[in-house]
C-alpha cells in the first residue's frame, strides 16, 4: 500500500477533526467528505468491478482498501467507513439488494405488524463479522487519521424498508406513520436498537467518531419528526453516550429541523447546503457543525468553488466546532482533482483560534 499523508497532530485522539468536535481551537480546519470513498474516484472503479456493493462490503481487505483510498488521495482529516445504512438490515436476512445507479430495494416491503418478526435483533459478531474486520484492519494502517464509523438513522432506514425503494414522496412511510403510528413506532425502535448494536461493534473495533445519517428526515415537517422520529433517533444517541466518541447527526434539507436534530444529543450536527453555516450555528448554538459545501459547485469554474469554500470558511468565522464537508455525498461524476483543491485550501485558510466571533 502507498504511504498514507502525515498526521497533522499526533494521533486519533488529538487528530485536529477530534478536536474540531469537541470545539477546541484546531491549526486547521478539518475537512472530509460524505461519500469520499466511491464512484468519483477511478482507483474505486477499478477496484470495485461490477457485483453488488453488498458483496465488496462482505469482503474486509476489500472495503478497508476502498476505505483508504479517498484518505490518501485527499488527506482529509477523517476515514469513513465503506459500507452502507442498509447493511445490518441485509444481514439479518431482511431481503435487501443495493441496484447500481438507483440505491436500496426491498423484496418485500415492511407493511404490516406481522413484518415486525422479520427484524430480529442484529447480532454485529454474527451477522455481519466483515464490518468490525474492516474497522479493524482500516485502523491498523490509518495511524493517526480517525475512522467514522456510521448508521442509518432509524427514520431513514424505516423509508427504504416501507416504500421498497427510493422514493421522493415517502407516502408510504407517511401512510403508516400518521395512520398506524403504534406499528411505526415499533419499527423505528427496531431500527434504533440495530443502529446502536452496529455503531458500539464498529466502535469497539476501533472507530474514533460515529455519524448517524437521517439523510431523508428533510420529508417532514417538525412537529412530525418531533412526534414520530425524535424518540428513535434520541435512542441512539443515548446509548452511545458512554462509549466518549464524538457523535454526529445528518440529514439533507432539514434546515427547519436543526435543532430537534440537535436535541436528539449528537455533538456535531451536519448541515446541507441550503442553510448559511453561521444561521445553522444560530440554530444549534451548544453544538460543532459539519458543513457545508454545495457538492454539484464543484462543477462550477475552480475560483467559484473556490469562493464558495472561502464563503463556508469566513461565515464560520474562526469559532471553533467546525468540520468542512461537502453538504450531502460526493457526486459520482465529480473530478477528484477538484476536491484535492478543496481540502488543500481548506487546511491552508481555516483555523479556529478560539477568539471572539468576528462580525456575526
Ligand atoms: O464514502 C462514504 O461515504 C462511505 C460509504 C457509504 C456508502 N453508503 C457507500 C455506497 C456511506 C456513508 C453510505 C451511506 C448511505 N447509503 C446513505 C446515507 C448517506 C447519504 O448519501 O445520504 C444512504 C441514503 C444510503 C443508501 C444508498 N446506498 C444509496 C442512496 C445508494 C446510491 C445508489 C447509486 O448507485 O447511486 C447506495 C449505494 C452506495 N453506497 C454506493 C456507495 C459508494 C454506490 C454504489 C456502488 O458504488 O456500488
Amino acid at each position: 500500500m502507498s504511504e498514507l499523508p502525515a498526521p497533522a497532530v499526533e494521533g486519533p485522539l488529538t487528530s485536529a477533526f477530534i478536536r474540531a468536535v469537541r470545539r477546541e481551537p484546531v491549526p486547521h480546519t478539518p475537512v472530509w467528505f460524505m461519500r469520499q470513498a466511491g464512484r468519483s474516484l477511478p482507483e474505486y472503479r477499478a477496484l470495485r468491478g461490477s457485483g453488488s456493493i453488498l458483496d465488496a462490503i462482505r469482503d474486509p481487505a476489500l472495503s478497508a482498501e476502498i476505505t483508504l483510498q479517498p484518505v490518501r488521495r485527499y488527506g482529509v482529516d477523517a476515514a469513513i467507513l465503506y459500507s452502507d445504512i442498509v447493511v445490518p438490515a441485509a444481514a439479518i436476512g431482511f431481503g435487501v439488494e443495493v441496484e447500481p445507479g438507483l440505491g436500496p430495494v426491498v423484496q418485500e416491503p415492511f407493511a404490516s405488524k406481522a413484518d415486525l418478526d422479520r427484524l430480529r435483533p442484529y447480532e454485529p459478531e454474527v451477522d455481519a463479522p466483515y464490518v468490525t474486520e474492516t474497522v479493524r484492519l482500516v485502523v491498523a494502517e490509518l495511524g493517526a487519521t480517525p475512522l467514522i464509523g456510521f448508521a442509518g438513522a432509524p427514520f431513514t432506514v424505516a423509508s427504504y424498508l416501507i416504500e421498497g425503494r427510493p422514493s421522493r414522496t415517502y407516502e408510504k412511510t407517511k401512510a403508516m406513520l400518521h395512520g398506524d403510528p403504534a406499528l411505526f413506532g415499533a419499527l423505528l425502535d427496531r431500527l434504533a436498537d440495530m443502529a446502536i448494536a452496529s455503531l458500539r461493534a464498529q466502535v469497539a473495533a476501533g472507530a474514533r467518531a460515529v455519524q448517524v445519517f437521517d439523510s431523508w428526515a428533510g420529508a417532514l415537517a417538525p412537529d412530525v419528526y418531533e412526534e414520530h422520529v425524535l424518540p428513535a433517533s434520541t435512542k441512539v444517541f443515548a446509548a452511545l453516550a458512554d462509549l466518549d466518541v464524538p457523535r454526529i447527526h445528518f440529514g439533507v434539507g432539514t434546515g427547519e429541523l436543526l435543532a430537534l436534530m440537535a436535541a436528539a444529543g449528537a455533538d456535531v450536527v451536519g448541515v446541507d447546503w441550503r442553510v448559511p453555516i453561521d444561521v445553522a450555528r444560530a440554530r444549534v448554538p451548544a453544538k460543532a457543525v459539519q458543513g457545508n459545501l454545495d457538492p454539484a459547485v464543484c462543477f462550477a469554474p475552480w475560483e467559484v468553488v473556490a469562493d464558495r469554500t472561502r464563503d463556508v470558511l469566513r461565515r464560520n468565522g474562526g469559532r471553533p466546532g467546525h468540520v468542512f464537508n461537502l453538504g450531502h455525498g460526493v457526486l459520482p461524476d465529480t473530478d477528484p482533482g477538484v476536491l484535492a483543491a478543496v481540502v488543500d485550501l481548506v487546511h491552508d485558510e481555516g483555523r479556529a483560534t478560539g477568539d471572539p466571533v468576528p462580525g456575526t
